[in-house]
């Protein structure tokens, strides 16, 4: 049987991974597949010395390749919005299957492109696009399909971890840490989008619509970054048992769906508490098979690749099949998709650490803990530490139960108003995963 034609846009650090895997696995891959995977045009701006492209024809115009008759699959490796988005667009109209591993495109325009697709009767693969080389999404999407899922909760930003482990085994500062990730390929093109919990989120959006079978929302998620963290409450957690990880979290509650990405503490006795450099994890709970953990590289050249190939074999072995009998996109029939909504912070449970500054007077605690009870807030644990010796002021850290964020702003607001209590109250989200 012929090979099937494919064309790479963007030859970075995944597209040259991508390459590289396929012609070095070219054999066992059409093994799998039932027929060759070959690359028939690259869409690049300028060589990329990681990558010996031969005498594959070489264009530098992305739209040339959707535009190519030859070619069966594109292949978007482009990132952005802007320009991927008409790439893969156009791809569809022209009656090609894409393959992306673009999670910002897909959290952001994934319900146009998938309502495009199925017209065209067209497969858009997208397992690169969260966690790198899991096959997160084929897991929840095909693996797990008999479960209710209770909650995902992931690491699912590798420059982050890698920036935070860094940070808390070997005492390096952060503009260090992000200088490293980008040189290694890791970092996104605007590494805010790493530190401030966007790419994280893009992905948990993702993930929450595959879990939940809910159309992508990500303007309905919430991040918050890990640039304000602070050695200080590292430490302080780390006494407490808990380990500090930027963490998205989607959990299926009664009045909606929460979509958060926040840094988080978590018992460190928890394996994903454990998981550190630029590797990933996420956590899925379904009603039957109760907690699973997948984990792996999250990022960087061939793992990413591996998920670009793996949707590639996919494919091919699809390709010839009937649209409608395929695995739908988001994992649930189109038709079938729920409008339970996603809530806004405001309406999210968590336990919370809370770091107060105070003065060293009789009765401060008292009044913490009372502020806190009169809104229903349980403490769990308490630690106070010597009056710092700069100021004279004590650091009370709190450990409390779960409660909804709205009446923990009620509760800082109202700590922060006592004389006694100096500066803002510091707070991280905790969730034991359990
Ligand atoms: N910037 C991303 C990360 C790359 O660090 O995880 C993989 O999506």
């Amino acid at each position: 049987m012929k090979p099937v034609k494919v064309g790479i846009c963007g030859l970075g650090t995944v597209g040259s991974g991508t390459f590289n895997v396929l012609k070095r696995n070219a054999e066992e891959i059409a093994r799998r597949a039932g027929r060759g995977i070959e690359v028939a045009q690259i869409a690049q701006r300028r060589p990329n010395p990681h990558c010996d492209t031969g005498s594959t024809p070489i264009t530098a115009d992305v739209l040339a390749v959707a535009d190519n008759p030859e070619i069966d699959v594109v292949v978007e490796l482009i990132g952005g919005y802007t320009l991927a988005r008409e790439l893969v667009l156009r791809a569809i109209a022209n009656g090609k299957h894409v393959v992306t591993a673009n999670k910002a495109l897909i959290a952001v325009h994934g319900n146009e492109i998938f309502a495009k697709a199925r017209e065209q009767g067209v497969i858009v693969a997208f397992e690169a696009s969260v966690a790198g080389g899991i096959p997160v999404i084929k897991a929840l999407r095909e693996g797990l399909a008999a479960n209710r899922i209770n909650w995902v909760a992931g690491i699912i930003n590798g420059t982050g971890n890698f920036i935070l482990s860094e940070m808390r085994e070997k005492g390096r500062t952060f503009p260090d840490v992000l200088a490293e990730a980008q040189a290694l390929g890791y970092a996104e093109a605007d590494p805010t989008f790493d530190v401030e919990g966007i790419d994280a989120a893009h992905k948990l959006t993702i993930l929450a619509s595959i879990a939940f079978g809910i159309p992508l929302q990500f303007d309905k998620a919430y991040t918050e970054g890990i640039t304000r963290l602070t050695t200080a409450d590292v430490g302080y957690a780390e006494a407490l048992g808990y380990r500090i990880k930027h963490l998205g979290v989607a959990r299926s509650t009664a009045q909606g769906i929460e979509l958060r990405v926040h840094p988080t503490l978590i018992p460190a006795d928890r394996l994903i508490a454990n998981v550190n450099g630029v590797m990933n994890a996420v956590m899925v709970n379904g009603d039957a098979v109760g907690s699973t953990l997948f984990y792996g590289a999250g990022a960087g050249r061939e793992p990413t690749a591996s998920a670009v190939v793996a949707d590639l074999v996919d494919v091919v072995r699809a390709m010839t099949s009937d649209p409608e009998n395929r695995v739908p996109h988001l994992a649930f029939q189109p038709d079938a998709l729920s409008d339970h909504p996603v809530l806004p912070i405001e309406s999210c449970e968590s336990a919370y650490y809370l770091r107060i500054q105070a003065k060293d007077h009789p009765g401060v605690l008292a009044q913490v803990a009372s502020i806190l009870s009169a809104r229903g807030i349980n403490i769990e644990s308490i630690m106070q530490k010597e009056a710092e010796e700069h100021d004279g002021l004590v650091p009370m850290i709190l450990i409390t139960h779960r409660v909804t964020e709205r009446h923990m702003v009620e509760a800082i607001t109202a700590l922060e108003a006592l004389d006694d209590v100096i500066g803002d109250v510091v707070r991280i989200r905790v969730e034991h995963l359990n």
